[in-house]
Formats: C-alpha cells, structure tokens, sequence
C-alpha cells in the first residue's frame, strides 16, 4: 500500500484518486487551486510518492517542490517540454526520482512503437508524406498534445526528409505536420497518415475514457516506490 499525493484535483486527479484506491493505496493529500498553501514539505513528507497532473504553468515549480521534500513524483502534465528538460537533467543525477509521461496510456506507448516500426518500412520508400492528427476535449489547454509531439519526434527520428514539426495552418517542407482539433469530451485520439500519390496508410489510437491515463500513472507510482533516478514509459513497460 502506497501513501499517495495527489498534486491536481481535476479530471485526471479524480480518476487517479478512483484507480489508486481500488489497488489499495490510500491517498493522504489532495491540492488544487483551493488549497495551494496546503502544498508544503510537511505534508507531502506524509507521502510515499506525489502524482502531478495540473498544468503547464504550474508543473514545474510543482515537481520541484517535490524534488525539494524528497518525495518521488509521477507527472503527466503536458505542454512544458523546455523546463521538463532541466528537471529530468536533475533528476538523472540520481538524487530525486521522477517518472515522466506526455501519455500514460498503455495503448498509445504500443501505438508509439507501431508507429517507429511502421517509420522505419516507409523511409526504405521515400515517397509517403506523414501527417499527425489529434483531436481532444475543448478544454485542453496545449496544442498541439504532447502525445503528438511524442509521435512527431518518433517519425522525425525514422524519416530522413523531416527534422521536425510545425502546427497546421502553418507548413514548412522539412517539418511534419500536425493538426490539433478540440471539440466535445474526446479524452484523446491520434492519427498517422503516410500519405502518397496512389494510397494512403493510416494509424489511429483512441482512448475511450482518461482511465487509461490514471491506471498507467498509478503503476508508475508503484514502479518509482525505492528507486532513483528518471523514469519513462520504456522503463516501466520494456515494449522492446
Ligand atoms: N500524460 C497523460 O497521460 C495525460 C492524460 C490526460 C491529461 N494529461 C494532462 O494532465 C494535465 C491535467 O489534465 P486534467 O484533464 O486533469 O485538467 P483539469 O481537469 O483542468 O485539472 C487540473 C487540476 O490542476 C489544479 N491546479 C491548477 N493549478 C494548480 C497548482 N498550482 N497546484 C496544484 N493544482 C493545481 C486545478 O485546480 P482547480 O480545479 O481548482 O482549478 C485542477 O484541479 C493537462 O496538462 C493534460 O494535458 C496528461
């Protein structure tokens, strides 16, 4: 049984609240915008481990909070790519332990190595042109998702012709495309196309709930209990 944090107390700390308890750990604090002042080294000391789910302006200074009371913390906070950076450098140290992941989705990390596999056969060709689309509830607050960017980093490693993504409307030859649509409650879908003059292949993931999402951070959770160091979905999942 873990002691657990939860640092966001929206729709993704809800369902972490649901999927952790039913593996029996028990949640000892919750924050959101209400009780900020309640976000102290004292009480996250209470914990065994944080789960972060806010927001992209206030990921950082949480993780680091958490850094700083020497708690590990699992984050799934997307849309603050350049200071995640400074803090996975920091973590790789081997002081704090932190878990990262712009999906925690099982599905979509098994979409992610479809998607490399499938990169790798379409560069032997050379005449598909790729295409990323996402489509996610109205109140996401970053564009394109960083599941997205996941996959666009992942063609651009394969596909020799493009170095990089831009957003549509915007295009630019060397730079994949990716296509951001907001609408209802969709919890996430994403969608490869490798597109030619003759045909088109087509890859497509799609959650059916945020579930996924929280069932993927709480065994995360569990992974990072007594180690150091960062973590990813490759670590928890050895999908190769
Ligand atoms: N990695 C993944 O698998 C995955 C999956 C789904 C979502 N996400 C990402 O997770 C993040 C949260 O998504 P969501 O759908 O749960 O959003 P949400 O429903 O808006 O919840 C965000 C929560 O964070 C709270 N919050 C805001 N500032 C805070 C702060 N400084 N400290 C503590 N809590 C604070 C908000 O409090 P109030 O309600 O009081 O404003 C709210 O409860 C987004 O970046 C989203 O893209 C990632």
């Amino acid at each position: 049984m873990l002691k657990i944090a939860i640092i966001g107390y929206g729709k993704m700390g809800h369902q972490v609240e649901s999927v952790a308890t039913e593996r029996g750990h028990k949640i000892v604090l919750t924050i959101d915008n209400n009780n900020l002042n309640d976000l102290t080294t004292e009480n996250l000391k209470m914990a065994d481990v944080a789960i972060e789910f806010t927001s992209p302006e206030t990921a950082y200074k949480n993780v680091k909070k958490c850094f700083e009371a020497g708690i590990p913390v699992v984050c799934g906070t997307t849309g603050w790519n350049n200071q995640l950076e400074e803090l996975i450098k920091v973590a790789q140290k081997g002081e704090n332990t932190f878990f990262y992941a712009s999906n925690f989705s099982i599905g979509v990390n098994i979409f992610f190595k479809i998607t490399r596999y499938a990169s790798t056969l379409i560069e032997r060709f050379g005449s598909y042109s790729p295409e990323i689309t996402e489509i996610h509830h109205t109140q996401k607050i970053d564009a394109p998702s960083g599941t997205a960017i996941s996959i666009a980093n992942i063609l651009a490693d394969e596909l020799s012709n493009y170095n990089g993504w831009t957003l549509k409307p915007e295009t630019s030859d060397e730079k994949i495309p990716i296509e951001a649509i907001r609408e209802g409650t969709v919890p996430g879908t994403h969608i490869v196309n490798f597109n030619s003059e003759i045909d088109s292949i087509t890859l497509k993931h799609e959650a059916k709930s945020r579930r996924g999402f929280a069932f993927g951070a709480v065994m995360a959770a569990e992974f990072i209990h007594g180690r150091k160091g960062f973590f990813n979905m490759d670590d928890l999942l050895k999908l190769d």
